[in-house]
């Protein structure tokens, strides 16, 4: 028998729940597992804050958004070390940890792993940035929660003859506005990797505008026009340090307003995009991942993280999972901006 561990932490990401599911399933049908819950991520570790998890308490959840377990974003080294978490795993006899979580998770998971913690990772972020896997769930939930804002805001702004601006999330990376763009067939999407001036963006509202449709911009969190400083300040920084995003959509409205001549309203999606019932797709892979994961524990392939390889989920070592983050590549962006203005 062995006893297994599991933790979400970070910001939450629908398909969470159906992750936790999968593990205890896969581990509790035709297999001797016990799983327990440390609640609020590695704040649950260090405190002792532990819950049960006999197979009837996930019945039912993989369509629910959050996470059953709570989250935070309390860094389990802060103190130094393993040390307190070991003993915290020694104190409730866990034989290994499944952590799920994004970049922050997954760093903190590897050192812990370098200093003889039986843990597996399990990659999650709505942002689908993450090197070592090739799509994250929470991703495929985001793109439709914006596209299907999007879709919305198109209607009322073809109402008015006015430019609509949608900002998405995605921290650096601009998967979520790349792909939410594309599904709703905004004419410019601005993305950080790939910056646009204001002007060209003004050519491509304009361009719409005389076509007689409502000009559509769907714009990432971290974009700043080409040729400009920096154009807004993060609102403060989070528990990592990293700055907290968002507000070039509303910076936008006033300026392609004055440069267009066009109306123009912002909308900042924030985090309707991380909340709510996860999609098909990422209730399928989030199960497929927690079902991974415990056959990696099962397998003793400890110090890995699952991931998804095309259609199939392989592992591949924490330590070579976490290298540059995966932006969107320039052909991506090309392949798109073929269809703007
Ligand atoms: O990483 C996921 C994400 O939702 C980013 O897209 C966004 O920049 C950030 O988290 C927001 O974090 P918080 O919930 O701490 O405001």
């Amino acid at each position: 028998m062995m006893r297994l561990g599991i933790l979400t932490s970070g910001g939450d990401c629908p398909g969470l729940n159906a992750v936790i599911r999968g593990a205890v399933l896969r581990g509790t049908i035709g297999h001797d597992f016990e799983f327990v819950g440390f609640r609020d991520g590695w704040k649950g570790v260090l405190d002792d804050d532990v819950i049960p998890l006999p197979r009837p308490a996930v019945r039912g959840i993989s369509g629910l958004g959050g996470t059953m377990l709570g989250t935070s974003r309390t860094n389990p080294l802060r103190d130094g070390g393993a040390g307190p978490v070991s003993q915290s795993l020694r104190r409730h006899g866990v034989d290994g940890l499944i952590a799920i979580g994004g970049e922050g998770t997954l760093a903190a998971a590897r050192v812990l792993s370098e200093q003889g913690v039986n843990v597996i990772g399990v990659p999650k972020t709505i942002d689908n940035d993450l090197g070592g896997t090739d799509y994250t769930f929470g991703f495929d939930t985001a793109v439709q929660t914006a596209t299907d804002a999007i879709d919305r805001l198109r209607t009322t702004g073809e109402s008015h003859h006015r430019c609509m601006i949608a900002e998405v999330m995605g921290r650096n990376a601009g998967w979520i506005a790349l792909h939410a763009g594309m599904a709703s067939g905004a004419h410019a999407i601005l993305i950080p990797e790939h910056r646009v001036s204001l002007e060209q963006t003004a050519v491509w509202v304009s361009s719409a505008h005389e076509r007689g449709r409502a000009p559509l911009v769907v714009v990432a969190e971290a974009f700043s026009p080409a040729g400009q400083e920096e154009p807004y300040a993060p609102r403060g920084l989070d528990t990592f340090g990293r700055p907290r995003l968002g507000g070039i959509g509303i910076m936008l409205e006033g300026l392609l307003q004055e440069m267009t001549g066009i109306e123009t309203r912002a909308t900042v999606l924030g985090h309707i995009q991380r909340g709510g019932a996860p999609t098909a797709f990422d209730r399928v892979l989030a199960t497929r991942l927690g079902m991974a994961a415990v056959g990696l524990a099962s397998a003793g392939k400890w110090g890995t993280m699952v991931s998804l390889k095309g259609t199939d989920i392989t592992d591949v070592p924490l330590a070579s999972a976490l290298g540059d983050l995966k932006t969107v590549p320039e052909s991506r962006f090309k392949e798109a901006e073929a269809l703007f203005g």
